[in-house]
């Protein structure tokens, strides 16, 4: 299987409470690398932009109001299939349904305030590390 790329980015509600570190273990014990890490305070447009692909959906407004509300850490993690093991990692979007033992099961506290994001495909994963990382920022 290949090495590839996706983007991680580690949400208000777990940096609010102090969980960027557990669920960076989780990563690394999943044997992803972070290549790639920066703690930012989004803009409301910036967030807006990041997720316009859901401007059209209801909870748009919620969302970007909630990214832009306290620090996230943006992060480029490396291994073996990234976004499949990223997601598997994650648990599923509603904590309600996460497996047991993933970051959002232990973790997240709602559907919106789900404590990660991770890319969905290879080709959104390219896009969305060029959004926050240049090149140089990433040392695998
Ligand atoms: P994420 O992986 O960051 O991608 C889009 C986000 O929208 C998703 O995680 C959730 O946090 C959020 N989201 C999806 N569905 C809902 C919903 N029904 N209500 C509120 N937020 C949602």
């Amino acid at each position: 299987m290949a090495v590839t790329r996706t983007l991680s980015i580690i949400k208000p509600d777990a940096t609010n409470r102090n969980l960027t570190g557990k669920i960076n273990a989780k990563f690394e014990e999943a044997g992803l690398r972070i290549v790639a890490q920066k703690r930012i305070r989004l803009t409301k447009e910036q967030a807006g932009k990041f997720y316009e692909v859901h401007k059209e959906r209801p909870f748009y407004d919620e969302l970007t109001t909630f990214m832009s509300s306290a620090p996230v850490v943006v992060q480029v993690l490396e291994g073996e299939n990234a976004v499949a093991e990223n997601r598997r990692v994650m648990g599923a979007t509603n904590p309600a349904d996460a497996d047991p033992g993933t970051i959002r099961k232990e973790f997240a506290l709602s559907m919106g305030e789900n404590s990660v994001h991770g890319s969905d495909s290879d080709e959104n994963a390219a896009i969305e590390i060029a959004f926050f990382f240049a090149d140089t920022e990433i040392v695998g």
